[in-house]
């Protein structure tokens, strides 16, 4: 006779990455906001890990530094730091109407053999109003890496604009865009789960 079902928790590991190299910027703020709204909404979304993956150490993209099918540690570090990840979260800005060049150079990398992106679900974060024209390229460049970006809530912010969004050391303080980037989160949980064949 079969047991009673079990339940088992179901953690999402998410992989966050920010597309600006700037100290203060607004983009790392959201990631670090995210941390806070999944510490805060444990019953909404439950079983989430948020790891924030730094790209400011990845050479340029270079065929030439791939040694028999190794890359260099750094590379290596990061690509398996994906890897391990079922979801990622990428907030970016607009730089010239495309995504950042740390950014491409991130996806590239993870993108050689064997592409790391692979089945992963993904949402698109933008701090600063233009970055939807970054969001678009994303997505685009998402198709051949299998990625697989949620749709809905759609995510821009204008932190420039009256009221503040951020404090003086970077910290999300407006209650409106904590709201909007929760949902975000729960949009993701779902459609990972439901990726996953868990709902
Ligand atoms: C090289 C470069 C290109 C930029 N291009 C755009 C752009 O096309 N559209 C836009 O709205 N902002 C553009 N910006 C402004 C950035 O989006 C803005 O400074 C943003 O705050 C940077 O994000 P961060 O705070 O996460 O560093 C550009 C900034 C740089 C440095």
């Amino acid at each position: 006779m079969a047991g009673p079902v079990v339940e088992l928790p179901v953690t999402i590991k998410v992989a966050a990455i920010c597309g600006s190299l700037r100290k203060a910027s607004y983009n790392r703020g959201l990631i670090r906001a995210e941390f806070a709204a999944i510490e805060t909404s444990k019953e909404e979304i439950d079983g989430m890990e948020v790891e924030y993956i730094e790209i400011s150490s990845l050479p340029m993209i270079n065929p030439d530094l791939e040694v028999d099918g190794t890359y260099p540690p750094e590379v290596e570090d990061f690509r398996r730091k994906i890897l391990r990840a079922d979801s990622c979260i990428f907030a970016s800005p607009d730089y010239n109407y495309s995504i950042t060049p740390p950014l491409k150079n991130a996806l590239d990398w993870g993108s050689r053999p064997s592409n790391v992106w692979s089945g992963k679900t993904a949402a698109a974060l933008s701090a600063v109003g233009g970055g939807r024209r970054a969001q678009y390229h994303l997505r685009q460049i998402g198709v051949f890496l299998d990625l697989h970006f949620i749709n809905k809530p759609e995510f821009y912010l204008n932190a420039h604009r009256p009221p503040r969004k951020f404090n003086d050391d970077g910290d999300l303080v407006d209650s409106e865009t904590k709201y909007k980037l929760k949902e975000v989160l729960v949009s993701l949980h779902t459609f990972t789960l439901r990726l996953r064949g868990n709902c």
